[in-house]
Formats: structure tokens, C-alpha cells, sequence
């Protein structure tokens, strides 16, 4: 079997004295997405935080692309190789969209190439280059952090709910956009969203966290929608 991208064994964390994640297990291989659907407060930020290294386990193990992670900090966890898409992420607002961009970039080798590819998915961003990124509108900001975050060609990402207030038009695009990242660079995606529609255009396998535990999972199949909607609706 290949080596997992990702594999979280038993993980409990939390906050101080509370726990917020009891005994959480998964594991994406390389080229997979995961989405880890829940409603307000059952612990999808709190996991990424955990994997990430914000948010030390209380118990379990992390591993990213083979190494055991566990008690590395966030800086050390896998060089370049993770980028982290956090929920209330904002852009550079005084900073045009070109240098917001350009803080996407691991280094200047291959630069303007993977400008062109993102900037592909996104015409708009290679001619707004020059204004100022906070004059974008709210659906542009978050075009703009979901072409930083595939700038730096991580092999594994991890989105905290990117579709929030987006019109189903840009929804679709994003969508398109990282199931060919994935197919085409064997990007691994853990994506955290509330829009069950989207998270299950793009990814192949699902979990569903209620109180900080995995409840339910598998593949991304007909009639999995309902289920899931089950689970969130209790
Ligand atoms: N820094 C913190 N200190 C203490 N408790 C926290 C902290 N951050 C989050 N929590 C608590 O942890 C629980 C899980 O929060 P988390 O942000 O992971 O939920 P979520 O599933 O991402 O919710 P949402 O869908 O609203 O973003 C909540 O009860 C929250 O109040
Ligand atoms: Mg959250």
C-alpha cells in the first residue's frame, strides 16, 4: 500500500483542560480527498489546528507523508510541502493582488510559471495584478487565497471552510479547480466545509465529526447525501 499523506492515530486535543477531539483516526493517501463535514463546534477547526501543530494532541499520532509529526512544531511539520487554508484566513489588504500572490511562493525557481498556472484557474487575478487586494470583493479574497495557497505546490492541503458566501457559479469553479489539482499533481486535499453540495462534488470520501468524534464515514456514493444530512440535523 502507498505510504499515507496523512494518518491520524487516536488524536484527542483540545483546549486547556477541554477536549474537543476524542480519539480521532483517518488516513488520506496521496492524490485523495477527504471532506470532514459537522455542524458549528464539533471540532473541524480544532483538527486542523491539531494536524497543522497549533494545537498540541493530548494523546495519538500524526504522521504527513510518512513522518511521524506528533511533537514537531508548526514551522517544522513538513517544510513546504503543507499549505493550510485557515477559516478566518485574510488576504493582505494594503498589499496589491500580485504581492499577495507572491507570498504564495516557496522561492523564485519556476515563479512565473506557477503564477500562470493558478492565475489560469482564475483569469481575473492576472488582470487585477496591480490593485489593492482589500478592494476585491468578498468572493475575489477568497479566489485570491485559494490561488496563494496552490502557488506554493503543496502535496498536501487543508481548507477550513473556503466556500462560505460564495455564489454557486465561483463554488463550481473551486471545485473544478481542485479535483484536477488532485488528479494532475497528486494534491492531497482535506477540505472542511458546512456545504455538504460542494464537499461532495469534490471529494471521493467523507467523515462526519459530532462532539469531536468521527461518527461515520466512507465513499463518496449516491445516497450518501441523505445520510449525512441525518447526522447533521441531530
Ligand atoms: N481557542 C479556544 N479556546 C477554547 N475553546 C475553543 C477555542 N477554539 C475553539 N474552542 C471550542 O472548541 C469547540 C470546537 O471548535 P471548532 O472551532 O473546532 O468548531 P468547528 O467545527 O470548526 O465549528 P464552525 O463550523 O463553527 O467553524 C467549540 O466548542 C469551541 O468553542
Ligand atoms: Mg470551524
Amino acid at each position: 500500500m502507498a505510504e499515507a499523506a496523512l494518518r491520524l492515530d487516536g488524536v484527542t486535543s483540545g483546549y486547556g483542560e477541554a477536549m474537543v477531539l476524542r480519539d480521532v483516526s483517518l488516513t488520506l493517501l496521496p492524490g485523495e480527498i477527504l471532506t470532514v463535514l459537522g455542524k458549528n463546534g464539533m471540532g473541524k477547526s480544532t483538527l486542523l489546528k491539531t494536524i497543522m501543530g497549533f494545537l498540541p494532541p493530548r494523546e495519538g499520532r500524526v504522521h504527513i507523508h510518512g513522518r511521524d509529526v506528533t511533537r514537531l512544531p508548526p514551522h517544522r511539520r513538513a517544510g513546504g510541502s503543507v499549505s493550510y487554508s485557515p477559516q478566518d484566513q485574510a488576504i493582505f489588504q494594503d498589499l496589491t493582488v500580485g504581492e499577495n500572490l507572491r507570498l504564495g511562493l516557496r522561492s523564485d525557481r519556476g515563479a512565473a510559471a506557477a503564477v500562470e498556472r493558478v492565475t489560469a484557474f482564475f483569469p481575473f487575478l492576472a488582470q487585477r495584478g496591480r490593485q489593492p487586494a482589500g478592494t476585491l470583493s468578498g468572493g475575489e479574497q477568497k479566489m485570491l487565497i485559494m490561488a496563494r495557497a496552490l502557488l506554493s505546490n503543496p502535496r498536501l492541503l487543508l481548507i477550513d471552510e473556503i466556500s462560505e458566501g460564495l455564489q454557486p457559479s465561483v463554488i463550481l469553479r473551486l471545485a473544478e479547480v481542485l479535483r484536477r489539482e488532485c488528479a494532475a499533481r497528486e494534491l492531497t486535499i482535506l477540505i472542511i466545509e458546512q456545504n455538504l453540495r460542494f464537499a461532495l462534488s469534490v471529494a471521493s470520501r467523507y467523515a462526519v465529526l459530532v462532539r469531536g468524534e468521527i461518527v461515520d464515514g466512507g465513499r463518496v456514493a449516491p445516497g450518501v447525501e441523505a445520510r449525512i444530512q441525518d447526522h447533521l440535523a441531530v
